[in-house]
């Protein structure tokens, strides 16, 4: 398993210069290796698309979904640190940037292959996916379609995780270790790789019973940030 050399991996004890530093390089060197297997899961997918095997694509589709979340879930470990160790840490990060994770970088071009392969897939067969929405709930092309959605849904549901973790270890308005501000991560979360897919709940929203029938817009409105409503007790006090 070459497990001598995974634990090679990490700095020494004598190497570190804040002990959390392994624990900082737990979670992302795991992150990295939960992505390498959710890409191959992912870029398997794309060839079985093309293939027209949606059922087995579906299948490795879920297991990268459930990879991320695992990668997801272990964003908890950070919450464990000390904000003002983290100050030491990231010292030794330099200009080292999570825009630079090899795993995150492979899984935003694997994602785009896959919903291209997936987009040629439909134009190809002719099918209309609000049709399939409505009424075949047991086809393939249902269970890939809401693969894609959860594989899309996971990201950001990763985006919103470390977005509040780093908000949470570095506070607002400052700027990353590359210069990038910390509201990036914010805009981020709203992005969607298939907005063909989220489109299609609108349309469904739009025409269904408790809909106004209106045509669904043409393109996924751009993430909006979410509205400062105050809150009724707000309200009341003014
Ligand atoms: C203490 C933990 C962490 C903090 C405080 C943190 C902070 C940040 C900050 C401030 C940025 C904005 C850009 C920059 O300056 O680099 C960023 C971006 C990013 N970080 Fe982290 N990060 C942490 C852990 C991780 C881990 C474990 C990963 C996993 C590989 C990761 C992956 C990314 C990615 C992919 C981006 C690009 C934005 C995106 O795609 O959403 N970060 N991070």
């Amino acid at each position: 398993m070459r497990t001598d050399t995974l634990l090679s991996l990490q700095r020494r004890p004598e190497e570190v210069i804040h002990r959390d530093e392994l624990l900082f390089q737990v979670v992302h060197q795991s992150t990295e290796l939960w992505l390498k297997l959710a890409c191959q899961e992912l870029t398997d997918s794309t060839r079985l698309i093309g293939e027209g095997s949606f059922d087995t694509a579906v299948r490795l589709l879920e297991r990268a979904r459930l990879g991320v979340r695992l990668a997801t879930d272990q964003l908890e470990m950070m919450r464990r640190l000390s904000p003002w160790d983290f100050q030491t840490i990231r010292t030794v990060l330099g200009h080292g940037s999570g825009f630079e994770s090899p795993g995150w970088a492979a899984a935003r071009r694997a994602t785009a292959l896959l919903g291209e392969a997936f987009d040629r897939a439909v134009e190809e067969r002719g099918i209309d996916l609000a049709e399939v929405y409505r009424t075949q709930p047991d086809t393939p092309v249902h269970r890939l379609a809401e693969a894609l959605i959860g594989w899309d849904e996971g990201i950001s549901l990763w985006r919103v995780e470390h977005c509040k973790m780093a908000l949470r270890l570095l506070g607002e308005d400052v700027l990353g270790t590359k210069g990038i501000p910390i509201g990036v991560l914010t805009k981020l979360i709203g992005h969607q790789f298939f907005p063909r897919l989220w489109l299609v709940r609108t349309e469904l929203t739009r025409t269904g019973p408790m809909g106004d029938a209106a045509p669904a817009a043409p393109t996924a409105p751009p993430a909006a940030p979410c509205p400062a409503a105050p809150l009724p007790e707000e309200k009341d006090r003014k």
